[in-house]
């Protein structure tokens, strides 16, 4: 009886001192969680929060050693994502995973004790970091899938890792697992977008490729017209990047050239050849290249939305004299005006089978005089700058290429220039 009571009250005393230590190790844990939290979601580098993560996780177990591995499934490693406390560790240390040592690790429930007849069962020996480190790994696992691992080394004072030391690590290790997978899911979100960019990339060039062979293609009609598309496709490129715009409007730019006359490949071939100028019912079949072109390229998914309207309306005039819908230069988009002009500038220093080719200086006067009225300022202003380039000379490709520059010097590109400036401002003049 009194071994009896004497018995019941020791063990009280002992279960109380229990719960105490219990409740206190539970409340360690729950402020660990608090501070962890803000060190998860900060905006830093994830480095950083790993080894805050792997720190929480070494303190909860009493441990001075740890590793925090990432699980990567194709080929299954875990990959060290932080270390601590080991005098030399690799880093990264690196185990790689059979699917034995994979399905160990997703079945086990919470953190396990590693002895030599179980470090083969978990982990293998073939990494850069031998199992024998480890005394106990703790498997990170959302939603019953393996995302990572903490494996711990010796504890403080060697001594042997507590049921209560393990539970605490347990609890912190659903966190950290989720922590863990957002990193992995980020990571392979931005694999798979530069992986899609590489493939637009690829698929650009093979675009580019094969909108040169289409260009050549529309212009076999007649010598005359031979490289015009290819040509307004390299004007329009360079107009648009002496504008300022970005890399893939300049290749959206370069592609409409490729394609603005496409609609002519249903234009009667007699037409192009025709030693005078078209008759009003021929003008009209012509014109209709237009319409026509922007049928066939509507139905084409494109990776550059403007190329239908470039199509339909490269023959439109700032002031509404064009066609085929008559718009004015607000009316339409800015590439648009663009691919319009570099069309009409190749087509006037080209030969026609009614004409000889006009000189590049005379070309680009009448064009400065039929701006703005039929033209846009800045795309003629940019126009002018590539062309100063050419006059100028240098190491770069020419803009014209085969059609040189004549005798235009760089101070008459600048005249055209000052014309231009004069013109827009409406004979203002600005001192500043
Ligand atoms: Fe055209």
């Amino acid at each position: 009886m009194v071994l009896s009571t004497c018995s019941g009250v020791c063990c009280s005393d002992v279960g109380v001192t229990a719960q105490k230590e219990n409740f206190r190790r539970m409340m360690r844990t729950v402020e660990t969680l608090s501070d962890l939290g803000p060190e998860m979601t900060a905006e830093r580098e994830f480095a950083q929060t790993a080894q805050s993560m792997l720190s929480a996780l070494i303190q909860a177990a009493g441990a001075s050693e740890g590793v925090l591995f990432v699980f990567i499934e194709k080929p299954s490693m875990l990959n060290s994502i932080a270390t601590s406390g080991f005098a030399l560790i690799p880093e990264p240390s690196v185990i790689p995973l059979l699917p034995r040592h994979v399905h160990a690790l997703g079945s086990t429930q919470g953190a396990v004790l590693l002895s030599h007849s179980s470090y083969d069962t978990f982990l293998s020996a073939n990494g850069n970091v031998a199992p024998e480190l480890f005394k106990c790994v703790a498997p990170l696992k959302v939603s019953g899938k393996l995302v990572g691992a903490v494996a711990l080394g010796r504890r403080e004072g060697d001594s042997p890792y507590d049921e209560e030391g393990l539970q605490s690590l347990d609890m912190l290790c659903h966190y950290v697992a989720l922590s863990v997978q957002n990193h992995s899911l980020t990571q392979t979100l931005a694999q798979r977008v530069a992986e899609n960019l590489r493939l637009m990339a690829s698929l650009h060039g093979f675009y580019d490729s094969a909108l040169e062979a289409f260009a050549t293609a529309i212009d076999v009609k007649h010598v005359n017209i031979h490289g015009h598309s290819l040509r307004v496709g390299r004007y329009s490129a360079a107009i648009g990047e002496a504008i300022g715009m970005d890399m893939n409007e300049v290749a959206a730019l370069r592609s409409a050239g490729y394609l603005h006359d496409i609609g002519k490949v249903a234009v009667d071939k007699r037409l192009f050849g025709k030693p005078t100028t078209l008759d009003p019912e021929e003008f009209r079949e012509m014109a209709d290249h237009t319409t026509v072109g922007h049928q066939i390229v509507t139905g084409v998914n494109f990776p550059w939305p403007r190329i239908p309207e470039i199509v339909r309306w490269h023959h439109e005039r700032a002031d509404g004299s064009g066609y085929p819908d008559g718009l004015q230069n607000e009316d339409v988009p800015m590439q648009v005006r663009i691919v319009g002009l570099a069309d009409t500038f190749d087509a006037m220093t080209s030969a026609r089978p009614y004409r000889e080719p006009i000189s590049l200086g005379a070309t680009l006067n009448e064009i400065v005089r039929m701006t703005p009225l039929k033209f846009d300022a800045n795309a003629v202003h940019a126009l002018l700058i590539q062309i100063r380039r050419d006059a100028v000379g240098g190491n770069r490709i020419p803009l014209l290429e085969d059609r040189s520059a004549g005798n235009l010097a760089p101070t008459d590109v600048d005249h055209l220039a000052a014309t231009l400036q004069h013109k827009i401002s409406n004979g203002r003049s600005y001192l500043t």
